[in-house]
């Protein structure tokens, strides 16, 4: 595992984009595991500012995002389809046909799980997954528990999960109950991993995941079986670690 910390975020934000750059720099059709939440906004924007110079190219390009609400459609303001093309798709060269994130809005949510691990397995290895932490220790939607799943699977959301996300919705009661993630073993069989984590108030969680013990109740944890895992941090985030 190698830890990085920056002073601030905008510091993080420029590594993270250097990192994710590089991947597509060295190879044009990288295949890229992308997350959503307020953490990789700062990237997304730093990966935006190269493509505008000129100094990268998304052109053949793949990504995969993490996951996505159950029973909103990709229209929707709060989706995570929506997330993405509103923060980076419609900015920068790709084909947007190359972009996909899991599909919310279908009859059989169960269904659209097997169709999505047939798809990135078809794909190959994703080069890089990028990840934010939630304060559970939740990465992508998979929350902790006794037991984790390895491929993509539907998952109820915590309550402090919704609880956490409501801000981005008029209330709670908007927030959905249900989410589409990829699970903890379609994360762990990208080639690298990329984690990064902002704030003071994931300070303990950042600790729990890196330096405590592995377990499914803390999802975050297993990512130190990952044998090419870098993690990202501001000082505040960073502060508990030893
Ligand atoms: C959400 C997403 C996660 C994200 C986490 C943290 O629930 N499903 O992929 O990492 O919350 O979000 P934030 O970066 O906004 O703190």
């Amino acid at each position: 595992m190698n830890i990085l910390i920056y002073d601030t975020q905008e510091q993080v934000n420029k590594v993270g984009a250097t990192i994710l750059a590089n991947i597509v720099l060295a190879k044009p059709n990288a295949i890229l595991g992308l997350a959503t939440g307020g953490t990789p906004v700062g990237i997304y924007k730093e990966l935006v500012a190269k493509n505008e110079q000129g100094l990268l190219s998304f052109s053949e390009v793949r990504t995969y995002n993490l996951d996505e609400y159950v029973g909103i459609d990709g229209e929707h303001d709060q989706s995570y389809r929506y997330f993405m093309n509103e923060n980076l798709f419609n900015h920068i060269d790709i084909n947007k046909a190359n972009t996909h994130v899991p599909n919310g809005k279908v009859a059989d949510a169960e269904a659209e799980c097997v169709r999505y691990d047939a798809e990135i397995e078809a794909a190959g290895q994703l080069d890089i997954q990028l990840l934010g932490l939630g304060h559970n220790g939740h990465i992508g939607f998979n929350e902790p528990d006794d037991s984790q799943v390895p491929g993509t699977h539907v998952v109820e959301l915590a309550q402090e999960t919704r609880q956490a996300n409501a801000r981005f919705f008029a209330n709670i009661d908007e927030v959905p109950t249900h989410a589409i993630t990829m699970g903890v073993g379609t994360i762990l069989k990208a080639k690298k991993i990329l984690l990064v984590v902002k704030g003071e108030d994931k300070a303990d969680i950042v600790k729990q995941a890196l330096q405590g013990p592995i377990t499914t109740q803390c999802p975050a944890s297993l990512l130190q079986l990952h044998p090419n895992l870098i993690v990202l941090l501001d000082k505040a985030a960073g502060s508990k670690l030893s």
